[in-house]
């Protein structure tokens, strides 16, 4: 595991600033609750932290270092202005909130100042972060920078969720995208996907539950090792799969995700070489 800090490259405070300028601003114009864009702020600090993290342990080049650092600041720029406008964080309801970003980043000249291979790597990833799968022929560069931001977008959706599925009822809609907290509602598709160890997709999510299983199959979805252990080790992963229910259609999936975890934590622990 490589750990190197760089100082210059890493020193992101000018555009750490002017974001921070940006989200207060887009609250202001908020005349209703303002509480969800403030927790996709809080989502963006987190995400920013993550992929540090993973650029450091991945033992990056330093404009891979800092183009992670940037697009995982800038990953989430449009869902204020996507809220303001429409209300939701449901792109498929509104705009592709990564595109948008993308868009809002050179209206802004947000990069202007920035190396151009740089420049090129944040636009992309920001605008590709949300894609289901990442195109097969991105340049490799490309890839890791926008795999990057997904690693850490992903770790920390699993601290959101928990929080929000783990505290007081009743949900908030808007955070977990609408969908009704039913019994009821099953989507075997989903449940077949993580029986298979594929990522569910979000078109198919039918309740809560079958959200909870959607962000269990993530753990296959890493793209780094630092990141999948990071996932493997997180309790919230394990928090919103154990609160599966342990009868019915979502007995056999949480129970296998939760092992899948636990092997991820197992794998972790041996020593190097074994792993
Ligand atoms: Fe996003």
């Amino acid at each position: 595991m490589k750990t190197s800090f760089l100082p210059e490259i890493e020193d992101i405070s000018s555009h750490e600033t002017w974001f921070a300028g940006y989200v207060e601003g887009q609250y202001a114009l908020c005349e209703g609750d303002a509480g969800p864009m403030r927790l996709k702020a809080t989502h963006t600090l987190a995400v920013l932290g993550h992929a540090r993290r993973i650029a450091r342990e991945e033992g990056f080049a330093p404009h891979i270092v800092r183009a992670c650092l940037l697009a995982a600041l800038y990953h989430d720029v449009a869902r204020f202005a996507q809220y303001l406008r429409y209300g939701t964080f449901r792109d498929r309801d509104s705009r592709n909130h990564g595109l948008w970003g993308a868009a809002i980043l050179k209206r802004e000249g947000r990069l202007a100042r920035e190396e151009r291979t740089v420049r090129r790597l944040v636009l992309a990833a920001v605008a590709l972060h949300n894609r289901y799968a990442l195109p097969a022929a991105l340049p490799a560069e490309m890839a890791c920078v926008a795999s990057t931001v997904r690693d850490a977008d992903k770790l920390d959706i699993l601290r959101v969720m928990d929080e929000h599925l783990s505290g007081p009822r009743p949900y908030c809609p808007t955070v977990v995208l609408g969908l009704p907290d039913a019994a009821d509602r099953v989507s075997e598709k989903v449940l077949e996907d993580a029986r298979r160890g594929r990522v569910a997709a979000y078109a198919d999510l039918r309740s809560v539950n079958d959200f909870r299983v959607l962000l269990g199959t993530w753990i296959d979805d890493m793209h780094f090792a630092s990141s999948r252990r990071l996932f493997a080790a997180s309790p919230h992963a394990v928090r919103l799969l154990a609160d599966l229910p342990r009868r019915g259609p979502y007995a056999g999936v949480r129970a296998c995700l939760l092992e899948r975890l636990a092997r991820g934590r197992r794998e972790d622990a041996l020593p190097d070489g074994d792993a």
